[in-house]
């Protein structure tokens, strides 16, 4: 019986697309979105466990459900995502309220087995990996309804063996959609309002599709992403920007990088995560490519692409790693000059290589460097965002900021700007050029340069909001 669900997403942005993906297919099958946890008959956590930290906020939240469940018996709680993938049939024995655990490779079973347990079934898990036919839910965007920048899924699963990471076990090994089927994903969004897509995968750019041409070279870290990149460039003409997240630097070959230099259409902007810039530590840490190696794929990139902007992300307390170590990694945040990163302390996971490492770093000393990298990278995005007050640049309008009077968009180097919009004008999914006029700390502040207001039409309605998926659960006070 279909009734009315919530979503709740936790974790990465993979997540966020699969809680997309659960929404559509029980939809598909009548069901509707609640107002409020209190009238849902289902509610489904989609978790994440890359850090013990999203699992805590998982324990804490399910408990909150407790009463709830009491109060109404009926309502399925499910459990998606990594930590179902992860605990499978455990996190039942350890959360009695709970009905449901399923894994990411499950969620179009998702709509029957809420039916099964509304009929009463016992408590279920399903959490099978789909090593023979790997499934990719296609996206459904509604007519005229997609989100300015819209996601596409290119490939699950990662087969890097990364001594501190979880994912490899709880998405498994490296699966790849079909180009026919992503550019079919893209076609759709597009169909529907889309201007921007971002390519998704674990490691995106290790992408491969025996029907694509061969990689540029024998090299085993040439794959066919940069094929996938220019049938895409090729295909949908009419796409304002392609994005891709994130890649894994191994994989950022010279035909990659030519890729860049030749598709005006692919943003300015990558996202590659680098992990640390000790070399001692990048082995420890099983990442395949050194610091001199990480630095020269940026180097050719920005030989390709001047205005490149880099970000990454950053593990701090690494096992082992020293006070030189961590001095090592500063100075390369500097040295690339990263204009953006994503910090955290090392957390040891079940299943990883690295707990053979134990987890030496104290938790005072891992704060005090996450700290200090947040110092060091924080300089650099205000020097980098104060150089671009007073030029003019290139917005793609996503929706309404959070001030009534602004529009909210992105430059092609991936850089916030919220536009000022005169009164009764609608800029969303316009492509605006903006003269910037403030900085902030983590965005920008400016105005449509003269002659841009023909580019936005009268508004017919409230713009939707920038935000792209739900984040947080109204839960009853
Ligand atoms: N501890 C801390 N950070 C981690 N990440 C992945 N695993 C761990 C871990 N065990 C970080 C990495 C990765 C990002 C998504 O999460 O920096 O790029």
């Amino acid at each position: 019986m279909a009734g009315k669900y919530l979503v709740h997403t936790f974790g990465c942005q993979m997540n966020a697309h699969d809680s997309d993906r659960m929404s559509e297919v029980l939809e598909a099958r009548g069901w509707l979105v609640a107002e409020d946890a209190e009238q849902a008959d289902l509610i489904v956590l989609n978790t994440c466990s890359v850090r013990e930290k999203a699992e805590q906020k998982l324990r804490s939240e399910i408990g909150k459900l407790a009463p709830l469940k009491k109060r109404h018996p009926e309502l399925v709680l499910a459990v998606a995502g990594c930590v179902a993938q992860q605990e499978g049939e455990a996190l039942l024995g350890r959360v009695p309220h709970l009905d449901l655990v399923i894994g990411p490779d499950n969620l179009a079973e998702l709509p029957d087995l809420v039916r099964e347990q509304q009929a009463g079934s016992p408590p279920r898990a399903r959490t099978v990996f789909d090593l023979s036919s790997p499934r990719f839910l296609p996206a459904s965007p509604r007519p005229g309804r997609a989100p300015v920048s819209a996601w596409v899924t290119t490939m699950k699963g990662c087969d890097e063996r990364c001594s501190f990471c979880i994912v490899p076990y709880t998405r498994g090994p490296e699966r790849y959609r079909p180009h026919e089927d992503i550019l079919r994903d893209i076609a759709r969004f597009v169909a529907s309002g889309a201007r921007e897509i971002t390519l998704l995968g674990q490691t995106v750019d290790s992408y491969r599709d025996p029907a694509l041409p061969p990689p540029a070279a024998l090299d085993p870290d040439e794959s066919q992403f940069p094929e996938l990149l220019r049938i895409i460039a090729r295909q949908v003409p009419e796409l304002a920007r392609l994005r891709y997240t994130s890649p894994h630097p191994r994989h950022l070959t010279p035909s990659l990088v030519r890729a860049h230099a030749e598709l005006p259409v692919l943003a300015r902007h990558v996202h590659m995560p680098v992990q640390s810039g000790s070399d001692r530590v990048l082995r420890r840490m099983i990442r395949r490519y050194t610091r001199a190696e990480y630095v020269r794929r940026v180097e050719s990139l920005r030989e390709a692409c001047p205005d490149l902007t880099l970000t990454t992300d950053i593990i701090v307390g690494f096992p082992g790693e020293t006070r030189e170590d961590f001095e090592a990694t500063l100075d390369l945040v500097r040295e690339v000059g990263f204009v953006g990163l994503f910090g955290f302390k090392y957390s040891p996971r079940p299943y990883t290589p690295a707990l053979k490492l134990g987890d030496d770093v104290p938790e005072a000393e891992k704060s005090e460097r996450l700290a200090r990298l947040f110092e060091v990278s924080e300089a650099i995005t205000q020097a980098h965002l104060g150089r671009l007050v007073g030029t003019t640049q290139r917005v793609l309008v996503e929706g309404a900021s959070k001030d009534a009077a602004r529009a909210q968009g992105r430059t092609a180097r991936n850089e916030i700007v919220h536009v000022l919009v005169p009164p009764g004008h609608d800029a969303t999914g316009a492509l605006l050029d903006v003269e910037i006029t403030q900085a902030f700390k983590h965005s920008l502040a400016g105005e449509p340069a003269p002659g841009q207001l023909a580019a936005m039409p009268a508004r017919a309605q409230q713009p939707a909001p920038a935000r792209r998926t739900r984040r947080s659960l109204p839960l009853a006070p």
